[in-house]
């Protein structure tokens, strides 16, 4: 049992890379064997349109483009389960998240009457996202109306739905003096954080275990 996770962050050690790992802990503690991908450390660019995955001379499912991502797509294809995390940037996942999206789902879906996608598994999957809207703020602007999109695809080409899991309110910065910041509380963050950061953490080392539960009892 193989977990994959991919972070969409810049930040290594960030919001969403600490997610991450909590998740993969609990992965890793019903046996998985597990790995996390920076995204922000490689060189890649999304989906050039050359539509070679389509071609049909050619084996479908692989991205031709050779860069960085080549092994990190083949890997996520091969795995048991994989997260993929990013914070909110503009509403949204962040572009080098939306890029690499781009390649796995665009390289597995296929123009056929007969099967949406050539991965030829189901691959369970959960998205992971933090930002610093507060929960409230994200109902009220229907964050997650735009996030539908490649969670809707995701289900589609990975053959079963992905699950979700939200930090709110994030802490962004470590001294808050240090930057201009007036429209958040400092205070208020911070006692958001001292709250619900614990109870978050062990939200996320569940959703690890359970996907690799999903994992284990994905069929073919
Ligand atoms: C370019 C940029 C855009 C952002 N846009 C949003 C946004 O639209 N909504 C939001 O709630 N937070 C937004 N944020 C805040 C981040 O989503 C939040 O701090 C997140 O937890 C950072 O994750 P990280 O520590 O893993 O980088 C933005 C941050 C940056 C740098």
């Amino acid at each position: 049992m193989n977990v994959i996770a991919i972070n969409g962050s810049p930040r290594r050690t960030g919001n969403t890379a600490t997610f991450l790992h909590k998740a993969l802990e609990g992965a890793a503690s019903v046996g998985a064997d597990t790995e996390c991908i920076d995204l922000y450390s490689l060189n890649y660019k999304g989906c050039i349109s050359c539509f070679y995955c389509k071609r049909k001379d050619k084996e479908h499912g692989t991205c031709i483009v050779k860069d960085d991502l080549t092994p990190v797509l083949e890997k996520v294809k091969q795995a048991d389960a994989v997260l993929f995390g990013s914070p909110i940037y503009f509403m949204n996942i962040t572009s080098g998240m939306q890029a690499f999206l781009e390649r796995l789902f665009f390289s597995l879906y296929i123009y056929s009457r007969e099967i949406p996608s050539v991965l030829g598994k189901k691959l369970p999957s959960a998205f992971l996202y933090t930002m610093n809207a507060t929960e409230e703020q994200a109902r009220e602007f229907h964050l997650q109306d735009s996030l539908t999109p490649f969670e809707t695809f995701a289900a589609t080409i990975l053959g079963t739905a992905p699950r979700k899991f939200y930090a709110f309110n994030t802490l962004q910065f470590n001294d808050y003096s240090k930057y201009e910041s007036s429209i958040f509380s400092e205070a208020d963050k911070k006692a958001y954080h001292e709250k619900h950061f614990a109870e978050e953490l062990q939200q996320a080392y569940e959703l690890g275990k359970q996907l690799v539960l999903e994992g284990s009892s994905a069929s073919y």
